[in-house]
């Protein structure tokens, strides 16, 4: 690993060389990281790549055993693994002439690749980035490169407007802003509200799903989730859907499925 930011008291950001994977990257596909031997396999969108430099840009929220152990480790130390690319790359669509991001907390990585590959195909693109407080807001200064609008949301108000990202949205439909399509990811609930705020207007909306996965491969089943009825794996299927039709009331309960094991497994990972 060649770089390591500390971001906020639960995000980090790492810069991992990693040429075969970096060479083949594109914007929503994702790795799956391993630390020590017996670790836990953890999918991770990419954020940013370098084919010259080999690397691979991550953004981790420390919140598990596992990602808890990704963040002891140090500038020149390894990873046990680090597969990828993995997942389909997101369809971007030229004819999509506004596009607007919608980021939560440590989604700003994934939404990232997504717009600045648009604003390169000649897009207009505006992105709404949301955190809890000013902190938690990532990347905007990255963003400020490419897009015509950085909006930020906090839920304080200690930057941008105070409130939810969903907020912003809804202000910015009803001022009158048309958007061809709307790319959302961040938490499974902010998803959710991002497409009750653009089903009405029948805006394509793309979310990048973030189920419990293992394997990676299409293998397990662990990934499920149902889209338009059909069951889908997102390893293999996704990782981006159509939010306007993700049955994400299934997603957030699948999710809930270990969080006694985990609670568990996260007291000992000071140790
Ligand atoms: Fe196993 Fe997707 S992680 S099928």
């Amino acid at each position: 690993m060649k770089r390591k930011v500390i971001l906020n008291d639960a995000a980090f950001e790492m810069d991992v060389y990693a040429p075969l994977v970096a060479k083949k990257c594109e914007p929503g596909q994702f790795i799956i990281a391993r630390v020590g031997e017996d670790g836990e396999r953890i999918p991770l969108t990419i954020g940013d790549y370098d084919p010259e430099k080999g690397t691979v840009t991550i953004v981790v929220q420390a919140v598990g055993f596992s990602t808890k152990q990704m963040l002891k480790l140090e500038e020149g130390d390894c990873f046990t693994d680090f597969v990828g690319p993995l997942g389909v790359p997101t369809k971007l669509n030229p004819e999509h002439k506004h596009v607007i991001g919608v980021a939560g907390g440590i989604g700003s990585a994934p939404v990232y690749p997504q717009l600045k590959k648009l604003a390169e195909m000649g897009c207009n693109v505006d992105v709404i980035i949301g955190g809890r407080e000013k902190q938690y807001v990532l990347w905007a200064e990255k963003f400020e490169k490419f897009c015509d609008h950085v909006y930020i949301a906090t839920d304080n108000g200690e930057v941008g407007t105070k409130g939810f990202v969903t907020d912003v949205l809804q202000k910015l439909i009803d001022d009158g802003e048309k958007f061809d399509e709307v790319i959302a990811i961040g938490p499974v609930i902010m998803m959710k509200n991002v497409v009750r705020v653009t089903k009405p207007y029948n805006i394509p909306t793309s979310v990048s799903l973030n189920p419990i996965m293992v394997d990676g491969t299409g293998m397990c089943g662990c990934c499920r989730v149902t889209v338009d009825g059909k069951i889908k794996f997102a390893c293999v299927d996704g990782p981006d859907f159509d939010g306007l039709t993700v049955d994400f009331d299934e997603l957030m309960a699948r999710q809930r499925m270990f969080k006694e094991e985990e609670h568990h497994v996260n007291e000992n990972a000071d140790r």
